[in-house]
């Protein structure tokens, strides 16, 4: 049986995290790619040296060379810039198009079968850049969003009610950013609607947090954004896909007509497999949630319209 390979573009917080997470827990080796070959390295070895300690037993490669790469299950791309002082949202949707575009191209390349999980922000729209470049099925490209927001809307609930965040399940659906849709029908705590255990006001306020989950960390870090949650959300889809265990995480997946959005990657539940996307699950909407959700989706297509026009 040949060994599982898993690539992981951008060696930052969240590549460098994921990588980690990936080897302890015995998924594949790792190859960490960055186009700061050093940092990849670093990092890459660094955790190779844990592994005596912690007990792992997957190869981490840290490199700068995309022929490293090659035939990998999946890739994750997590490459990308933050927005610093001076620079619009465009100018970062810009930036970061182009670095997902040129990631794109040489991974499908040397992985012409590996199933690719965009992380780079705005996530839906380089989500689009991915599936554009690769010219892969709609069913091995997707982003990774609504595992993230809801496993924080999870926690926040279980702070909450001070009960196991085990017990809650959480659904958010839609774009990953102001417009993302936290569905609370479908949100228990094993089994009971938590509209029953919280007044109306106190949920209405975690999820207003969650929607700002991001930057409530951002505020507080004031060097980065979140990623132990993140990298933990990567690995939850990772684990998924390697180990085929067919399981429904929400998901940035290409919609073609489902839930009424075409041609666009929107958060929507999808069954996880050895396939990729195996299927989206298409739960019933109230006309309200279907309107918050086709907002969200406007303001995806609004963001993929400027990276189309912006493509080189
Ligand atoms: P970071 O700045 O720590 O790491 C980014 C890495 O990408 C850097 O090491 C940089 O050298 C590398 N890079 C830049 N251009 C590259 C290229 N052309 N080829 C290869 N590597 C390149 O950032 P962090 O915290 O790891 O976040 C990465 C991205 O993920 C950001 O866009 C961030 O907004 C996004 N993000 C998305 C989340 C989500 O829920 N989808 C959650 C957390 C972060
Ligand atoms: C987050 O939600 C930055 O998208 C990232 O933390």
């Amino acid at each position: 049986m040949t060994r599982r390979k898993v690539s992981v573009i951008g060696a930052g917080n969240v590549g460098g995290t994921t990588a980690q997470r990936l080897a302890e827990k015995n998924l594949a080796d790792v190859v960490l790619l960055d186009i700061n070959e050093g940092v990849a390295k670093g990092k890459a070895l660094d955790i190779t040296e844990s592994a005596p300690l912690y007990g792992f037993d997957v190869r981490v490669t840290g490199t700068g060379s995309y022929d490293d790469t090659a035939g990998s299950n999946l890739v994750v791309i997590s490459s990308g810039v933050p927005r610093k002082p001076g620079m619009s949202r465009d100018d970062l949707l810009r930036i970061n198009a182009e670095i997902v575009q040129g990631v794109t191209r040489e991974v499908a390349k040397r992985s012409p079968e590996a199933v690719l999980i965009v992380v780079s922000n705005p996530l839906d729209a380089m989500t689009y850049v991915a599936y554009r470049e690769s010219g892969f099925p709609r069913e091995r490209v997707m982003g990774m969003a609504g595992a993230l927001d809801s496993a924080r809307l999870r926690a926040f609930i279980a702070m909450e009610l001070g009960v196991s965040v085990t017990s809650i399940h959480a659904l958010v659906l839609g774009g990953h950013g102001d417009t993302m849709v936290p569905l609370m029908r479908y949100t228990t705590v094993n089994g009971i609607p938590v509209d029953q255990l919280m007044a109306a006001d106190r949920l209405e306020g975690l999820v207003k947090r969650t929607r700002e989950g991001g930057a409530e960390i951002v505020n507080l870090l004031k060097t980065g954004s979140a990623y132990f949650a993140p990298s933990a959300a990567v690995v939850e889809m990772v684990e998924a896909i390697l180990t085929d265990q067919q399981k429904i995480i929400p998901t940035a997946a290409y919609c073609s007509g489902e839930f009424g959005i075409d041609g666009l990657f929107v958060g929507v539940p999808a069954r996880l497999g050895a396939r990729g996307v195996e299927a989206i699950v298409q739960v019933d909407l109230t006309p309200a949630e279907r309107a918050l959700l086709a907002q969200s989706a406007a303001a995806v297509r609004e963001l993929c319209e400027k990276v189309d026009a912006g493509r080189k």
